[in-house]
């Protein structure tokens, strides 16, 4: 707030919009369809992305009084490590479609606020990169889970060597839904090869080729595309991840409370309920919709996370008080990379973590553990 202030004084505005709908709207405006759709798009008839807003907004924080809430403090602890914000960067694939440095820019803003990104497998940069690119922040691995068990051994040996710590296992899109908009491009991104760096640079990938990706593309492709859509992985499969990753391991896209529970019995760490911000199954229901009864039945034995439809301060405290222990923020940080690269997301970021910070604040809470039920009213659907 003081830099805020200060900077007014010196008549220096802020590099880009802190409203966020000005924000999607001016990278409408930079963005080729094909990139900015690709960001907003959603399953169908979008009817899922819309249902995540509408369920924030039914529900309404109920502000508490006198309760020395000057003294406050965001860090949390997330799988035992300590966190400067119940928040995190979603796994966000081919950003630089949006933005040429892409998940470097990406990596670079949130370890300088030593927020984790959790780097997507269908990242345009090499986990050896983006791993430089974080430097001393945290890092977490998000995997789409590959048909191949060497490639998927591979990969995840690369990003333990690399230093990413958690690993993240998307199970909502074992293949991409139907999304009009990106069936009106073509799919452009994805078969000029530009979310498919983990796979290319990975030496057991490239060892079932006869040439080099960089010599023969269509073949990589070729390769590619059967190993990571349409990929038919199992509950059962689970204890193969576990014998191939020493660290935390969290399930996203859970949505329905007897999954949650099996995840639980299979020993993850974690969950993270999501609907892959409504791009996946249109007419799913919204993600905080499912979140209180999921945190009521496993919250004891996993930690819960939640992304969908997460875009200001008061929608991570609404997540907080229905049970989870921190949010993943997507669409919101590609507009900001779209506008500034590294400063873009920086901006985005710096700027929710204030509003996070004097929401919590102004309804009386000291901490991220503060928020409950009952500092909510859940207005009827
Ligand atoms: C995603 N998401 C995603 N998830 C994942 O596990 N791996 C991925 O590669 C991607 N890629 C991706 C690209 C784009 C452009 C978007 C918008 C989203 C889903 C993401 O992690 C998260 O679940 C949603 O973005 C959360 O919803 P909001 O915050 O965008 O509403």
């Amino acid at each position: 707030q003081n830099e805020i202030y200060l900077n007014g004084l010196a008549d220096r505005l802020p590099p880009f919009t802190t409203d966020l709908a000005a924000l999607e709207q001016s990278a409408r405006e930079r963005l080729a369809d094909g990139p900015f759709w690709y960001v907003a798009g959603a399953a169908g008839s979008g009817a899922t992305a819309r249902a995540n807003r509408e369920a924030f907004d039914r529900v309404r924080l109920v502000p508490r009084m006198l309760t020395g809430a000057t003294e406050r403090s965001l860090a949390t602890t997330v799988l035992g490590s300590a966190l400067p914000a119940p928040v995190l960067l979603a796994p966000v694939g081919v950003q630089s479609i949006v933005h040429p440095d892409g998940e470097l820019a990406t990596a670079r803003a949130a370890a300088a606020l030593g927020v984790p990104m959790v780097m997507s497998t269908a990242s345009s940069y090499s986990i050896e990169e983006v791993a430089e690119a974080s430097g001393a922040g945290p890092r977490w691995y998000q995997l789409y889970w590959p048909n191949d068990d060497e490639v998927c051994a591979s990969i995840l040996a690369r990003a333990r060597a690399a230093g990413f710590t958690a690993l993240v296992v998307t199970l909502d899109t074992w293949t991409l839904a139907w999304r009009p908009r990106d069936l009106d491009a073509a799919y452009l991104p994805f078969i000029r090869g530009v979310g498919t760096a983990v796979a290319f640079s990975d030496p057991a990938f490239r060892a079932g080729l006869a040439k080099p990706p960089e010599e023969d593309l269509g073949a990589a492709v070729l390769r590619w595309v059967p190993m990571f859509t349409g990929t038919d992985r199992t509950w059962d499969r689970l204890p193969f991840l576990r014998a191939h990753w020493d660290g935390p391991i969290l399930l996203k896209g859970i949505q329905h409370v007897d999954d949650a529970r099996r995840a639980a019995d299979a020993g993850m760490d974690g969950i993270v309920v999501s609907n892959h911000g409504g791009r996946q199954v249109d007419g799913a229901v919204a993600a905080l919709d499912v979140l209180p009864e999921i945190a009521e039945a496993v919250g004891d034995r996993v930690e819960v996370l939640f992304d969908s439809g997460v875009r200001t301060g008061a929608d991570v405290l609404k997540a907080l008080a229905l049970g989870a222990r921190a949010v993943l923020y997507g669409r919101p940080y590609a507009y900001g990379l779209a506008h500034g690269g590294e400063e873009g997301v920086a901006h985005v970021l710096r700027s929710l973590l204030a509003d996070l910070d004097l929401t919590l604040g102004l309804s009386g809470h000291r901490s991220p553990a503060g928020p409950g039920p009952d500092d909510v009213r859940r207005l009827p659907g």
